[in-house]
């Protein structure tokens, strides 16, 4: 595959810097997702001996550019674009076999060579079949206004199995006796169907166990016990990333729930999955836009519905990668974020998309919230009935009215846009290591 071993000047540099992937990493968001993990799970994915996907399923959205090109992945780990890096869903991801397979062929398709000897899946990771999409549509439908929005992928439902001990894993794949074990499920889902009010009859359990029994050969020499793989990487001292799905502020804990994804986007999800402590984890680099998106339901108090929103949304294509849902726009919200790395154990921060604020007069960042006749500049909960009663407190600053997408060195970059970068180191509380100013790798500027 010619992307895959056309790895940019920038990245070589890249390699040697400070930023150079040693021991165990962790690329993760502290907000709603969507800013662009997709690009740095490849980039430092080059550097990686094993790139392991560790939350969620296929309704994150991962967004890749290599040489003019873009790949979209849902579940494939970033890693997968450097032949020589070992790509894993590990136990904690939630797996659509029929989307995983579909993913896999049109990546093959590309010329991307995957096969057991570059990609692994746990063993026990939970499957996600039709009836739980069917059972996620229904959830929505029942909450009336009060829709999570949903990414209608079944990853609620599926967690829920999950977590009642119901539902199966890939393991159950390969067992001989997993035409019984299929039956007795559909059964219980068609009674957990019918008691939703559901229509069972769109499904076709038939048809779904012959398809699985094709699948299942396809899937079959990838399947392992990643556990003991990642484990084995980890002695040996390799160099492994961690690429997280979603963002903090969607954890099942600590987010703002109940309009939050089942899953641990952090850290904390990255340890469940695969064994290696946060302690052993030498960096967890945090992910976030030069202003902030969110998709779905709940608050978001930088939210705007102005001509800003239609400048961020169309200059910086603000639809969902997943659903194709237009994303809702607004400032970056730094109290947010501060909150999001703590629960995610961020470390420091890429700030990704600068060039799109660049046509802008001028930017803020919420530094505060008013809630009622209260000042928050920091924040411990993100509940969402206590959020959505949040007003933002800007600071402006002068905007640049300079193209950045062209610049390669952050000394480069206009001196408004480094004003604008340190404003939010200093309001975060956390050190901005990398600039992106477009997906390619060479619009990736060191600090
Ligand atoms: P679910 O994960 O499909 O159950 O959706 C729960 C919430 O998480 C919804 O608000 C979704 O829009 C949001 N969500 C899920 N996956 C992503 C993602 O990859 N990016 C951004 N938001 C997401």
């Amino acid at each position: 595959m010619k992307e895959a071993s056309l790895m940019a000047t920038s990245q070589k540099k890249f390699s040697k810097s400070k930023c150079g992937v040693h021991g165990t990493w962790v690329i993760a968001e502290p907000l709603w997702g969507d800013s662009g993990k997709g690009k740095f799970s490849e980039f430092f994915g080059q550097q990686a001996d094993m790139v392991v996907r560790y939350a969620g399923g296929d309704n994150a959205g991962h967004t890749v550019a290599l040489k003019g090109k873009e790949f979209k992945l849902h579940l494939i780990p970033g890693g997968i674009f450097n032949p020589k890096a070992l790509c894993v869903l590990a136990t904690s991801v939630v797996i659509n076999p029929f989307a995983l397979v579909k993913e896999i062929q049109q990546l093959q398709e590309n010329g991307i060579k995957i096969s057991q000897k570059n990609f692994l899946i746990s063993e026990d990771a939970h499957l996600i079949l039709p009836w739980h999409q069917l059972r996620d549509g229904l959830g929505e439908k029942a909450r009336g206004g009060e829709k999570i929005g949903t990414t209608g992928k079944g990853i609620g439902p599926a967690y829920g199995d999950r977590t009642m001990r119901e539902g199966l894993r890939v393991r159950d794949l390969l067992d001989t006796k997993f035409s019984e074990k299929f039956k007795r499920e559909a059964e219980w889902q068609m009674k957990l169907i019918r008691l939703m009010g559901g229509d069972e009859s769109s499904l076709d359990v038939t048809k779904t166990l012959k398809d699985l029994k094709s699948v299942t050969q396809f899937l079959k020499p990838m399947i392992a016990n990643t556990f003991e793989v990642i484990q084995k990487y980890q002695q040996k001292g390799k160099k492994i990333i961690g690429e997280g799905a979603q963002g903090a502020l969607l954890d099942i804990d600590l987010g703002g729930y109940p309009f939050v994804t089942s899953s641990h986007p952090g850290v904390t999800g990255f340890s469940i999955a695969t064994g290696i402590q946060h302690k052993e984890v030498n960096k967890v680099l945090g992910v976030v836009k030069a202003y902030s998106t969110r998709v779905g339901s709940g608050p978001m108090p930088t939210e705007l519905q102005d001509k800003i929103c239609e400048h961020l949304r169309t200059v910086g294509h603000e639809f969902g990668a997943t659903t194709g849902r237009p994303r809702r726009c607004g400032w970056l919200d730094a109290v947010a974020v501060r909150y999001g790395a703590k629960v995610a154990g961020i470390d420091s921060l890429i700030l990704t998309k600068i060039d799109i604020l660049d046509q802008l007069k001028e930017v803020k960042i919420c530094v505060g919230y008013k809630v009622g006749s209260k000042k928050y500049s920091s924040i411990y909960t993100a509940h969402p009935e206590w959020m959505a009663k949040a007003k933002p407190m800007y600071t402006t600053l002068p905007g640049w009215k300079q193209d950045t997408s062209k610049v390669r060195k952050f000394s480069d970059l206009p001196k408004n846009a480094q004003k604008y970068i340190q404003k939010i180191e200093a309001v975060i509380g956390l050190p901005i290591e990398v600039v992106s100013v477009g997906p390619e790798h060479q619009q990736t500027l060191l600090k």
